[in-house]
């Protein structure tokens, strides 16, 4: 008989009861419930509502029932959802006085509690993956980045960079999830419990109290938004949808990357599968798999925002299906994230095409021209006639002289083949967030104190 059944005769179908339980999903958060149980009956207690011995009976109670759930007790899906899993198993424990704790409490407010108790440890949790993914690109680049690869735009050879540089560039995509991540947390560590089903209650209840006792950094303003709010859910899959695009991007690096065509990194074994009927197959699936599974994480973010546009106040139980969609983006960006870590912390660097000659440096004859006052735009042209001219005779920048540059303009200086020396070309770069390895070194240290202090 269900915690409800006071007004019915009889009961719902079977149907009904398979198809709008929420235990099989509510399960991955009782510890949350039994916290929040616990965290209600102390402050009831505090407060008058229940005696001492009630109290300890409940808690008592509960802490069986946490007992049963480790043990690996299921509820029956005739108890709905893990609020009245958890409520029934305790009157079965200790009788009647378990209908107490359930004074002054709803299980619209219960869901909301629990939800961010979760999503507030998982969130942690992240937090440390991504940060052991930003350390993982960090000390790669400062231990074998300094290996010349082409920098690419539209994935045409552009300018020549070192590796660290773009593993880098990542480090910091993953920095931001990571304060995205953090600046989301303070809207979920506030506290809902005591709303009730919308109304708040008559009951002398302490709000601020059970907010305390749960870690909650404050309390809910209004009792309606407390149970009705999900934009925090949203909030939160949303910066794990973007922190997955990043993985997927990084992941398609790595796919690219470790191809005989590219050849920068090979994918340790761990991080690689074989082909049943290819032998000599090496198969970048961890990055394959992070990339497909970013897909789940974005349509999770969809579902949810389809799922509360238009609801109006208060609870709807629409709002059960934001559980499925939360847990999966955040169970795919962390398992997503820790195999990327794992992926980058064991690749193998192996280096890059010769760039000597290569047309990815004529940006430097261009730089040369305008370090010499030739307006920038006039010597781009230059530098692309030159281009043009070695493509005709299918030669690289390398086999041009001085006296081939300075034909095609008189302001090329003594120095300018130097110009065309690919590490030259990228240390040149000393610019803020330039390719400079001096640069590579400033951005590791910083990165490495935002490690220390989010
Ligand atoms: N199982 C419900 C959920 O997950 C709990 C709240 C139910 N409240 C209600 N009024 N039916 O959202």
């Amino acid at each position: 008989m269900a915690l409800w059944s006071g007004r019915f005769e009889g009961g719902p179908a079977d149907e009904m009861l398979a198809y709008s339980e929420s235990l099989s999903t509510d399960l991955l958060m009782w510890e949350e419930d039994i916290t929040g149980s616990k965290a209600h009956a102390t402050m009831l207690c505090e407060v008058g509502l229940l005696d001492e011995s009630e109290r300890d009976e409940i808690l008592a109670g509960l802490d069986r029932v946490a007992d049963d759930l480790r043990g690996g007790w299921v509820p029956g899906i005739d108890q709905e959802d893990i609020h009245m899993a958890v409520e029934g198993r305790l009157a079965e424990h200790i009788g009647p006085v378990a209908g107490k704790l359930h004074t002054a409490r709803s299980r619209n407010d219960q869901v909301a509690t629990d939800v961010r108790l979760w999503l507030r440890a998982r969130i942690d949790r992240l937090d440390a993956v991504l940060a052991r993914l930003v350390a993982a690109l960090a000390d790669r680049a400062e231990s074998d980045g300094r290996t010349l690869v082409p920098g690419y735009t539209h994935l045409q050879r552009g300018q020549p960079v070192w590796l660290g540089h773009t593993l880098l560039a990542y480090a910091w995509s993953f920095a931001r999830d990571r304060e995205r991540l953090a600046d989301c947390r303070r809207r979920v560590n506030q506290s809902p419990l005591g709303s009730a089903a919308m109304a708040g209650t008559p009951h002398p209840i302490d709000r601020a109290r059970t907010a305390e006792l749960l870690g909650f950094e404050g309390v809910m303003d209004n009792a309606m938004d407390g149970v009705s709010a999900r934009d925090h859910v949203i909030e939160a899959t949303s910066a794990c949808a973007i922190a997955a695009v990043h993985l997927s991007r990084l992941a398609e690096e790595l796919v690219l990357w470790s191809t005989a065509e590219f050849g920068f990194v090979r994918l340790s074994e761990s991080w690689s599968t074989g082909s049943s009927i290819m032998p000599q197959k090496r198969n970048p699936d961890a990055a394959e798999l992070v990339r497909g599974k970013t897909g789940q994480v974005v349509g999770a973010l969809s579902a949810l925002l389809v799922l509360v546009k238009g609801l109006p106040m208060a609870y709807n139980r629409d709002f059960q299906e934001d559980r499925p969609s939360l847990f999966t983006a955040v169970h795919t960006t962390l398992a997503s994230a820790s195999v990327m870590a794992g992926c980058i912390e064991s690749m193998e660097i192996r280096g890059g095409p010769s760039l000597v000659g290569s047309f990815a440096l004529a940006t430097e004859l261009a730089d040369h021209l305008a370090s010499r006052g030739v307006p920038f735009r006039e010597a781009h042209h230059v530098s692309g006639s030159l281009v043009k001219r070695c493509e005709a005779l299918g030669v690289g920048l390398d086999t041009l002289s001085l006296d081939d540059l300075r034909a095609a303009h008189p302001a090329f200086g003594d120095d300018a083949l130097a110009w065309l020396d690919p590490e030259a070309a990228v240390e040149r770069r000393t610019s803020t967030g330039g390719t400079a390895w001096s640069e590579i070194t400033r951005q590791v240290t910083k990165l490495r104190d935002s490690l220390a202090r989010v």
